[in-house]
């Protein structure tokens, strides 16, 4: 088990390039599933997660060859059986973005339980109603879903909630699906139009990704192509939350700024000052925050994955904000961590939290409970005095590539320490 060792206080400056999305990296790996020919996708993220979608993918018997560090040429002809290595996707919650390509293909699918963040109750319901509705039977053994359909057929499907990953599995599934499907309350997220742009270059026929409502007619196949994976926004809005805290002069290349309106607008009235070009954001010393409130919301709302980090933003900012997480009941669980180096924060329930800004925070010893929080914690722990010991960072590993190499570049105090 390996932790960061982080000397805070020292102001950062210079270029970090964002990465490929690690979000649509998962869902277009999962997506060369549907053809026998072979795909070349550039700019994938080496992050735990993905190494973790490709072993599953080559356990299964797909062939994945790596080009360069994020090229990879994946072929799925080999895979036989749509059974799922239950270790694997143990580890991998996103292993559910595989359903929909298997199903289309194979029209069965042994699933063992899902695993992956504790970021609260994740339910698969809505995949579940939304496979039945395309005609798939699920029957949940003790140990596995077990999902059959003699054959996928077109069907409207209104979802409950707007659910990223189940919009994504349903619009794979019905790519292949005789006759045409609609999915209505559809999730909008710029990943979802990503992979529909690219499933529509190699033969499929979707309109509508990117609003509420997608059709898509069936067709017979789908070829093989070559893809560049879509900078992280997660990434980019990360880079600029550091750069407003703790940075003298941040520049964030490599990305795609129009992602992320809203936390810009956010981020503007807090009194970060910054400006966006086409792929390039700098971020510039912001000495006069003001505490601004936050409600996360669906794209093109504020991003859930980016409240923590901007939490760690109001402890610097001036006055009160109320976080308000309406997505997951379980991603306020590093509040007790930021409170344990200084910061003024009150749990009000599972969704919200007051911080009281400004606030000196201190180094001290604090363990990610997920990705997110795990940067936030990062961020905090660079903002403060002395030395922080921030544990359990393969949960950071899973979204952020070598980020403590990139952070170094920046003139941050990070080290990698193996467990002693
Ligand atoms: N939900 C259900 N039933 C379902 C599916 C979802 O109730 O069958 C609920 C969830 O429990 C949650 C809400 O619907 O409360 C929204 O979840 P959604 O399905 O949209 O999330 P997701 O697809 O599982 C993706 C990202 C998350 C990101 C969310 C929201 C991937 C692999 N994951 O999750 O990313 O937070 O959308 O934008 O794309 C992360 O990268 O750290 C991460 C957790």
């Amino acid at each position: 088990m390996e932790h960061f060792q982080i000397e805070g206080g020292t102001l950062l400056e210079g270029e970090i390039s964002v990465n490929g999305a690690k979000n649509s990296a998962l869902k277009i790996i999962a997506s060369t599933v549907l053809t026998n020919e072979t795909c070349r996708i550039e700019n994938i993220p080496a992050i735990a997660d993905v190494l973790v979608l490709l072993d599953i993918l080559k356990e299964m018997g797909a062939e994945v060859k790596l080009i360069d560090r994020h090229t990879y040429e994946i072929t799925c002809a080999g895979i036989s059986e749509p059974n799922l290595p239950e270790l694997l996707v143990r580890k991998l919650r996103a292993s559910v973005v595989l359903l929909g390509p298997l199903l289309a293909r194979f029209g069965e699918v042994k699933m063992p339980h899902p695993g992956g963040c504790v970021i609260g109750e994740r339910p698969i319901d809505i995949f579940l109603d939304g496979f039945a509705a395309l005609g798939v039977s699920v029957k949940e053994e003790e140990t596995h879903y077990h999902f059959h359909s003699n054959k996928l057929t077109g069907a409207t499907f209104v979802f409950p909630r707007v659910s990223v990953t189940a919009t994504e599995a349903l619009l794979m599934a019905a790519t292949l699906a005789e006759g045409t499907t609609t999915l209505k309350f559809a999730a909008c997220e710029p990943e979802i139009e990503d992979l529909a742009e690219w499933l529509n270059a190699r033969g499929a026929k979707i309109r509508g990704a990117g609003t509420h409502t997608i059709i898509i007619e069936g067709v017979k196949t789908i070829t093989g192509g070559e893809k560049r994976i879509m900078p992280d926004r997660i990434e980019t809005g990360t880079f600029a939350m550091l750069g407003a805290a703790i940075g003298r002069k941040i520049v964030i290349t490599n990305c795609e700024p129009s992602h992320l309106e809203v936390p810009w607008k956010l981020l503007r009235q807090v009194g970060v000052r910054f400006e966006l070009g086409r792929d390039v954001v700098t971020v510039h010393q912001s000495p006069h925050l003001q505490a601004v409130n936050l409600v996360t919301h669906e794209y093109p709302g504020f991003i859930t994955d980016l409240q923590a980090p901007y939490t760690v933003l109001m402890t610097q900012a001036k006055g009160l904000s109320l976080i308000h997480e309406t997505i997951y009941e379980g991603r306020l669980f590093y509040i007790d961590k930021l409170n344990k180096m200084g910061a003024r924060i009150i749990m009000c329930d599972p969704h919200r939290a007051v911080v009281l800004g400004p606030a000196k925070l201190y180094g001290a010893t604090v363990e990610s409970p997920d990705i997110r929080a795990g940067i936030a914690l990062v961020i905090a722990a660079l903002l403060a005095e002395g030395t922080s010991r921030i544990e359990n960072i393969y949960q950071v590993d899973r979204g952020y590539e070598a980020i403590d190499d990139r952070l170094r570049q920046l003139g941050a105090k990070i080290e990698r320490m193996k467990e002693s």
